[in-house]
């Protein structure tokens, strides 16, 4: 008997870790799903009325205005990262670039860029973490226009205020389908 009331009592415990985990990433796709829409509106808005050289501000100081208002109002820290940066702030800790790895192998055995997502609880300092990413891939030109200042050819005026901005900018010459980079959320548990 007292065996049984441990196995069922283990049991349910685990089953609250799973299905805590499970909300916790219900969460973190929701954020990310909001702040890529966010993202996108402000990016063609600013494409129709201004072009690139607006719409370079806009990633420039909107992204990660928009990263962090998301983050204060849902308590997660909230932002994008690659391997291939433009922005140097937004470089990847040992754990990020372990899972930007892996979604480039996951892409490269033809797995679609919809389920590219990774999640996992981790002890950083004594503390424990629910770590979140989200797999960013080029989408074609037709789509987004995405390519337009990350792709291989780049307006001459768009390279030139980049080259400006960022002087050691990485993140040019993706072809639609490449894994660019992921938004990454953290939550301290
Ligand atoms: C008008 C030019 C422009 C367009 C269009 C654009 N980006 Fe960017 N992107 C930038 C700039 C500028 C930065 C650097 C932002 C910063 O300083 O944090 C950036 C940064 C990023 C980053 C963060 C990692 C890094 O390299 O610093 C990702 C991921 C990204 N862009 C993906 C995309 C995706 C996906 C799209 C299409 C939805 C897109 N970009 C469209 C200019 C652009």
């Amino acid at each position: 008997m007292k065996m049984l009331v441990i196995t069922l009592l283990l049991f349910s415990l685990s089953f609250a870790a799973i299905a805590s985990e499970g909300s916790h990433t219900a969460e973190a796709k929701k954020i990310t799903g909001a702040f890529f829409e966010e993202l996108k509106d402000e990016l063609s808005k600013a494409l129709k009325s201004g072009g690139p050289v607006t719409a370079i501000s806009v990633c420039k100081s909107i992204a990660p205005d928009i990263a962090e208002k998301h983050s204060k109002s849902s308590g997660w820290d909230v932002a994008r990262t690659s391997r291939k940066l433009r922005n140097p702030n937004n470089a990847p800790d040992a754990w990020e670039t372990k899972v930007l790895l892996d979604f480039e192998e996951r892409r490269a055995t033809g797995e679609s860029a919809s389920t590219l997502v990774y999640s996992e609880v981790v002890e950083e300092g004594g503390e424990s973490y629910f770590r979140f990413m989200k797999g960013i891939v080029m989408p074609p030109l037709e789509k987004m226009p995405c390519l337009k200042c990350h792709g291989e050819t780049i307006e001459p005026e768009t390279a030139a205020i980049l080259d400006e901005l960022y002087p050691e900018d990485k993140a040019r010459g993706y072809k639609a389908g490449q894994v660019r980079g992921a938004f990454t959320l953290k939550k301290k548990l």
